[in-house]
């Protein structure tokens, strides 16, 4: 059997903020699956999933910085991975192209310009695969009214170059008729963004990776509720040292991410959490420690009745690794979009829940069961779709 770098590669992903946390882990991670795919493709979701993208899928990685660093000093900088597990992909590290990102000075039709000049670049460099941006870039402040743009023209125009950097990205690639995953808290999900997609025909995943804490959050309060056992407070604390933890310590940059992690809870339950106390029970806190570095802990304090009322407690406490859980998300999600778009599926997409604290699109799975159920269905979706395809009855 050949080996994944020995053929041409079928999946292209362009990521925006590649020498940050998650993407040098990600880059480092492409580069590692060409040698020895067994390192990577067990830790995916969607290991056994979608036999027409190759078990073992070839992928390359391209993408913009605004970084001075080369890759090699980003991930040495980052510190996610112990450089005797990086090290030996060095040379395809420094092959990959990391662009850089357009000056944030310049109009928005110029940064989309300059964008798209590199986006044909790196098709052409890479015929046979299939782009899809990741949009990795940092939390930031969400545009203060962006219903009121209700064309991506006037966005761009009457917006300014003031705006979310993420849009220009996600822009410059829906325009290319290239997918977007977003797994930022940043908004990019506006109406006139929407509309552009699905008049491109691309589809938009996202937003926010539910990559830690939120994620057995939402196991847990969905077996809370499978149970019948009544939420009546919940007390989450982070701590982590990364340049992500550093930038979610301005109010401004962490609420939406804040929101994102607090609003799920009373969704999945269907009850306000500490209603009879009159206020909100479920705490979320973000504390940046720099000891840790990417290394994040978490702990919550779940309190629980059961009958008769009767009080009970929970702990849980993750030592997780906030960008070797996030950076296998993104090339499952990378894998979603391919296959979404070759099954003509355009838009936001809501059924990949799973991976997202705020899932774009309507009616979103809640639950963890739901999820599951959406993803599946969502599969069999694309395979009954891309089956009649390619029988020619549309
Ligand atoms: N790690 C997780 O578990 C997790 C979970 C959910 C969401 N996220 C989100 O994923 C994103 C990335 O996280 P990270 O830890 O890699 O962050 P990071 O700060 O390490 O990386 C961001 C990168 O973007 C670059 N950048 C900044 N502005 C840019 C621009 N205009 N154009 C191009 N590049 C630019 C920075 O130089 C940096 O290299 C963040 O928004 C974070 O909140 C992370």
């Amino acid at each position: 059997m050949d080996r994944p770098s020995d053929r041409t590669p079928q999946l292209l992903l362009l990521v925006a903020g590649a020498k940050g946390a998650i993407g040098t882990t990600l880059a480092a991670t492409v580069a590692a699956m060409q040698e020895t795919p067994q390192l990577v493709l067990p830790g995916l979701t969607t290991a056994d999933k979608f036999p027409f993208l190759g078990e073992c899928p070839s992928v390359a990685m391209a993408g913009w910085d605004k970084s001075d660093d080369d890759i090699i000093g980003a991930i040495t900088r980052h510190g996610v991975l112990p450089e005797g597990m990086w090290r030996p992909h060095e040379s395809r590290l420094a092959q990959m192209s990391i662009f850089d990102a357009p000056d944030g000075a310049l109009s928005i039709t110029a940064q989309i310009k300059q964008m798209q000049a590199d986006i044909r670049r790196c098709c052409e460099r890479y015929p046979d695969a299939r782009p899809v941006l990741v949009n990795l870039l940092p939390a930031a402040c969400d545009l203060s009214d962006p219903a009121r743009y209700e064309t991506v023209d006037a966005l761009i125009t009457e917006a300014g170059a003031g705006i979310l950097p993420d849009l220009a990205y996600v822009v410059a690639a829906i325009d290319a008729g290239i997918p977007v995953v977003n797994f930022t808290p940043n908004t990019v999900e506006l109406p006139a963004i929407c509309s552009l997609a699905v008049a491109k025909g691309v589809p938009i995943a996202g937003r926010d990776g539910k990559t830690g804490q939120t994620y057995f959050k939402v196991v847990l309060a969905s077996a809370l509720k499978a149970r019948g056992l009544y939420v009546d407070g919940w007390y989450s604390l982070n701590i982590l040292g990364n340049a992500d933890g550093l930038n979610l310590m301005d109010p401004d940059r962490a609420c939406g991410k804040l929101n994102n992690k607090t609003n799920l809870l009373d969704d999945i339950l269907g009850y306000p959490v500490g209603k009879r106390y009159g206020r909100s029970a479920h705490k979320v806190h973000i504390d940046y420690y720099p000891p840790r570095g990417d290394a994040k802990e978490a702990w919550d304090v779940i309190d629980i009745t059961g009958i008769f009322g009767l009080p009970m407690s929970l702990r849980l406490n993750l030592q997780g690794r906030d960008s070797i859980l996030a950076a296998p998300m993104a090339l499952d999600l990378a894998r979603w979009a391919v296959a979404l778009q070759t099954a003509g599926l355009a838009g936001p997409v809501p059924d990949l829940g799973f991976y997202f604290k705020k899932p774009v699109g309507n009616d979103a799975p809640l639950t963890f069961e739901d999820q599951l159920v959406a993803l599946e269905r969502l599969e069999s979706r694309i395979e009954s779709r891309i089956h009649k395809r390619s029988h020619g009855d549309r």
